[in-house]
């Protein structure tokens, strides 16, 4: 696909979502990663729902536990799209089928973009159920939602700076909301494999402090198109070599459940803060 046919898709699926949703705009979208889904169901009952097959350029998420649906819901004055079924480079897809729901997402009017996920933490002190904030990341998936030819007009320059990707504004506001959450760099890895000890030995050497395979993609994609963006890892497992005992897909979603009413409640109160 062409890079300016990307971004034509991502504006004639967003008319496809807000028609499907009967609102006029969305003003914040939330990207559901695994382990999320369950606790954004006390966000309230969504007026909408959509699966993402039937919106133009959505690949089939191929991962349990995560369909392909995008919900809207009205909260206090704000629209707000729930993404669940994010797909993945290990699925096979490229990095503009990884970025086409956020392009999608801010095409329809979201100004704002929160990124959640699970992570497996290099950090000793950081344990399963924890929630960390993303300060910055380390983009190891060998490619970027920019490659290409350059975006066609009026989108920005494909050489866009990643300084303050994650917003220092709505990481000071999660901060003073809830002091007990700490920040961490999320190395984004391609996977589907989990790492080696060495490789989670390289990641703590070169400054991360949280590894997973999503989250590095989507963010670039939607800075580059001016959106406001946040992200939250749920860290499922002590990365690979750091815990003694063999990493299970299974544990990573079972995390999820565990920790589902503090993911609620943090849910909760970044729809009114970010
Ligand atoms: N490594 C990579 N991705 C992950 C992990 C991990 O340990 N846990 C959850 N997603």
């Amino acid at each position: 696909m062409t890079t300016e046919n990307a971004f034509e898709l991502a504006r004639q699926a967003a008319g496809d979502l807000l028609r499907r949703c009967g609102v006029d705009h969305f003003d914040l979208a939330i990207v559901l990663g695994s382990g999320w889904k369950q606790a954004a169901n006390a966000l309230g009952t969504p007026s909408a729902t959509v699966l993402t097959r039937e919106l133009r350029g959505f690949v089939a998420p191929t991962v349990p536990g995560h369909d392909g649906v995008i919900s809207a819901l009205r909260i206090g004055d704000r629209n707000i799209a729930l993404i669940s079924g994010r797909v993945h480079l290990y699925e096979g897809n490229a990095a503009t089928a990884v970025a086409h729901p956020i392009r999608t997402a801010v095409f329809a009017g979201a100004t704002k973009i929160l990124l959640t996920n699970a992570a497996g933490s290099i950090d000793r002190a950081t344990k399963p159920g924890a929630v960390v904030v993303i300060r910055d990341h380390l983009n190891l998936t060998a490619t970027s939602p920019l490659e290409g030819e350059s975006p066609p007009e009026p989108y920005a320059s494909r050489f866009i700076d990643l300084t303050h990707l994650y917003d220092p504004g709505a990481r000071a506001r999660i901060k003073s909301a809830f002091p007990e959450i700490t920040e961490g760099v999320y190395a984004g890895v391609r996977g589907p494999h989990y790492e080696t000890p060495a490789e989670i030995e390289m990641l703590r050497t070169i400054g991360a402090t949280l590894v997973g395979m999503s989250t590095v993609l989507e963010a670039i994609a939607a800075h580059h198109l001016g959106a406001q963006v946040s992200a939250l890892s749920l860290v499922t497992n002590m990365a690979a070599g750091v815990s003694p005992t063999p990493l299970h897909h299974l544990e990573v979603l079972e995390a999820g459940r565990n920790a589902e009413g503090e993911l609620a409640t943090v849910l909760s109160t970044l729809v009114a803060l970010l």
